[in-house]
């Protein structure tokens, strides 16, 4: 029987060949503290590919060295960045797999030195530190920033970009009423606290005409935060400015205990869907192919993103094929021993 967690899906002129995507992970292994990838990288994200992921989402790549969680992040922030970068997605593709890349900047969550900027000057928590407030103009600079890593992403040869708009990160932070208490044209209503990711979008498209996902958490858990109703008028703006796909996640703007269990998110990937029209991808606590092709079927989102459970196992794809008695194309020496 054909399983859709097993057929193509085409976004513009990119086929993945399987509903499956490597949800994107720090791994914090970029251990000389200067953005670039390490042979663990290689390895990382070349298993996966190898295990049937259709595609292989990098994990968050920072815009600007000071948009980095930690100093072990990824970065994409300088042209000596692409060469690593460029190794790893032809690593990725070499299995029949497509490379996606979540373009990022931490905003207050950072914790590397120096200053760290927000849209207002708020810490997450009384851990972290105070972010210093950006200036119009630091904002203007940071949309350049991520411009200038999707030309950059584009030289490395990835077939999608992510760019990342969720857990509390700085483009969370300006979309959040609970982080963004600005009142110039940053601040204010839903619509002006879009703008920032609206311009990103803009300049973004500007450089790149491949797929375009953005990565929301369309729940805040807190009171006075948005609204499923906020996050799906963002989702139909975002579509109208020719987003392919909202990565479906949640929580972490603010300190908030999240309910967790399995597909606790794919209610949020559904309401969007169904609601502004755009394709979704969902993830969170799924690990079963009967979990993933039961959302599929139901049309509650497009694509399933896998976390933990592909750390736990790179070849989680092949197990789900085995699960829901279909037979994957493996063209790899595993094939005879999966299948
Ligand atoms: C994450 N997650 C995450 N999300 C994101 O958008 N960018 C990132 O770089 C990271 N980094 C990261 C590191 C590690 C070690 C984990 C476990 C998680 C969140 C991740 O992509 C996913 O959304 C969640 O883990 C929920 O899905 P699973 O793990 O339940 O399938």
């Amino acid at each position: 029987m054909n399983r859709m967690l097993f057929s193509p899906y085409k976004i513009k002129d990119v086929e993945i060949k399987n509903r499956i995507v490597m949800s994107p992970m720090c791994m914090y292994s970029s251990d000389t503290k200067d953005g670039k990838t390490r042979p663990f990288h290689l390895a990382h994200y070349e298993a996966r590919a190898i295990g049937q992921a259709g595609l292989v989402m990098i994990e968050a790549t920072a815009v600007d060295p000071q948009g980095r969680i930690s100093d072990q992040d990824l970065g994409i922030w300088e042209d000596a960045h692409v060469e690593g970068l460029k190794e790893v997605v032809e690593r990725i593709q070499a299995h029949g797999a497509k490379a996606a890349i979540q373009l990022a900047h931490a905003g207050r969550k950072s914790m590397v030195e120096g200053d760290i900027f927000a849209p207002s000057a708020l810490a997450f928590n009384e851990e972290m530190r105070t972010p210093v407030e950006m200036t119009t103009s630091q904002i203007e600079e940071t949309i350049e920033a991520f411009k200038e890593g999707a030309v950059r992403a584009k030289e490395a040869g990835f077939d999608v970009i992510e760019l990342h708009g969720a857990h509390g990160y700085l483009i969370n932070e300006f979309l959040s009423p609970l982080t963004n208490k600005r009142n110039d044209e940053y601040g204010g209503s839903l619509e002006a606290r879009y703008v920032f990711l609206k311009k990103i979008v803009d300049e973004v498209k500007t450089v790149w005409t491949g797929p375009l996902f953005v990565r929301l958490s369309a729940c805040e858990y807190a009171d006075g935060g948005n609204s499923m109703e906020d996050f799906i008028q963002l989702s139909a703006w975002l579509k109208e400015q020719g987003v392919d796909l909202i990565d479906t996640s949640s929580g972490a703007v603010v300190p908030a205990a999240i309910p967790v269990y399995p597909g606790y998110q794919v209610k949020f990937a559904e309401t969007i869907r169904r609601e502004a029209g755009i394709a979704t991808g969902a993830v969170g606590m799924i690990t079963s192919g009967l979990q993933a092709e039961e959302i599929l079927r139901n049309e509650r989102a497009d694509l399933i993103f896998i976390g933990r459970e592909l750390l736990r196992n790179p070849y989680w794809p092949r197990q789900a094929a085995l699960e829901l008695n279909t037979k994957i194309e493996a063209p790899t020496p595993y094939e005879r021993g999966w299948n």
